[in-house]
């Protein structure tokens, strides 16, 4: 028979958690406002809120740690991830971060302008925060199928060609600063892009004189569904893949929260000097100096080990069989997600869960603050809490997909507890139809508004 995969890693040190009794939950969430943000970590059984910051270091990371250099300039661990990074990823300057927003601040105040447009596939809430802090626009081109949850596209992160060409097409080429693509896509479901789509993005790009960039978070993950889903890709190994995949692309903003398996920081990576130097002058001001950018010299110690670890094939298998696990399981329960699954999480279909509540009371909060009571279980909601208001009409704006995210750290929790988080959805699947009444807003910020947001039971 052919052999299952199995982590390769055994576990050296553990973190107790504790369970709760659902009177002590329905207590702690009602004084939360219903916003699972605003719990206690300690009131959380199994925490799937997010991958990002929240992995287990290995004990080689652990020890880059006690081996960090702490000078201030030129520091050892800041040249240790330099050649990581020229290794691994083949780009030539890197601007080191305190984590992936940060990046993105840093490279996009040398790039982007008032008035500009920035196409990609479905950009991070906070990429988009930077492009619209900055009075630009994000144009989201992705792929049509990244919307039906139910369709079985192997790569529902890829961009619309022709939609990116219209882009091209109707703004002039200096109205258009960069193009990026984030690998995997976290908003559509932590779906992959393939290497074909990179690659024609890529030459597209190169025509209308555009430049191109990754949003990285998760290129190892995105490097493993090219192996495992692009036919032509199945014997090349995942470095290689990485490797390619960059060299389509003129740099990219990372958050090594995710895909480096460190707690914090994210790095700048490009191929252009002149570009380097320009975004230099932004990371000195708002990180650091150029050899830290805001991380202690142990933090780049850890980073460096975390590449090279995040990017072993036999890893990549588990932490991401992990993640097709609990799909797997939900759907024996017959439970709505988003298909395949992708990277980092498993994305419940929320408006197909619950389909007697109305999607004015907020379908997938209802089913996050479920979930919680069931069991202490904390997922995230990605709907229309997080769509935010329409900057113009104030009217909430109800996004194509309301999903609950379940983002499964990195090598921290096994596989008893995605049977748990399965039983306590398929508890609540049993019971769904009674659930006919959600929630109304009591207070909100007027922007980013999911992160503080308080809310009454209808
Ligand atoms: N890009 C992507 C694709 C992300 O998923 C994130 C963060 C960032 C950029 C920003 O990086 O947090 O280091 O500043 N995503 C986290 C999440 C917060 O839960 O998905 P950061």
């Amino acid at each position: 028979m052919e052999l299952p995969y199995a982590e390769p890693y055994k576990i050296k040190v553990i973190e107790n958690i504790r369970k709760s009794s659902r009177q002590e939950r329905e207590q702690w969430i009602k004084e939360s406002g219903y916003n699972l943000f605003k719990l206690r970590s300690d009131h959380v059984f199994i925490d799937l809120l997010t991958d990002s910051g929240t992995g287990a270091m290995s004990d080689e990371q652990w020890s880059e740690i006690m081996s960090g250099d702490e000078s201030y300039a030129g520091s050892r661990s800041y040249f240790k991830l330099l050649d990581t990074i020229n290794e691994l990823l083949g780009m030539p300057y890197f601007l080191p971060t305190h984590q992936g927003r940060a990046a993105e601040n840093v490279l996009f105040s040398a790039l982007i302008k008032k008035g500009d447009v920035v196409p990609g596939n479905s950009h991070f809430d906070t990429t988009k925060g930077h492009i619209e802090f900055r009075k630009a626009t994000a144009i989201d081109c992705t792929i049509d199928e990244a919307f039906d949850t139910k369709g079985l596209h192997p790569f529902k992160g890829n961009l619309d060609l022709q939609k990116l060409e219209d882009v091209f097409k109707k703004y002039q080429k200096e109205k258009i600063p960069v193009c990026i693509i984030t690998v995997t896509c976290n908003t559509s479901g932590g779906q992959p892009v393939s290497m074909k789509n990179i690659r024609e993005v890529s030459e597209l790009c190169k025509k209308y004189g555009i430049k191109l960039i990754f949003d990285a978070a998760r290129f190892a993950e995105n490097a493993f569904f090219i192996k495992t889903r692009e036919e032509e890709y199945k014997n090349v190994c995942i470095r290689d893949i990485v490797k390619e995949m960059f060299s389509y692309v003129d740099g990219a903003t990372m958050s090594s929260k995710k895909d480096a398996i460190v707690n914090i920081g994210g790095f700048i990576a490009l191929r252009e000097k002149e570009l380097f130097e320009k975004a230099s002058v932004y990371n000195i001001m708002f990180e650091g100096y150029l050899t830290y950018g805001g991380l202690a010299g142990r933090d780049m110690a850890a980073l460096s080990q975390g590449l090279w670890e995040g990017t072993n094939f036999h890893y990549l298998e588990s932490r991401i069989g992990q993640v097709a696990y609990l799909g797997e399981k939900l759907k024996e329960y017959n439970i709505p997600i988003q298909e395949p699954t992708g990277g980092h999480a498993v994305f419940v279909d929320a408006r197909l869960f619950l389909p007697n509540l109305p999607k004015e009371q907020f379908q997938a909060q209802t089913l996050a603050i479920e979930l919680y009571k069931e069991g202490g279980v904390r997922g995230v909601e990605i709907g229309t809490l997080l769509a935010d208001r329409d900057p113009q009409t104030r009217e909430n704006r109800y996004p194509k997909l309301e999903l609950l995210r379940l983002a499964i750290p990195r090598r921290v929790y096994t596989n008893n507890h995605m049977d748990y988080v399965a039983a306590c959805l398929a508890n609540i699947y049993d019971r769904r139809n009674d659930i006919t009444t959600g929630y109304k807003i009591a207070k909100e910020a007027p922007i980013m508004r999911h992160f503080t947001v308080e809310l009454e039971k209808m």
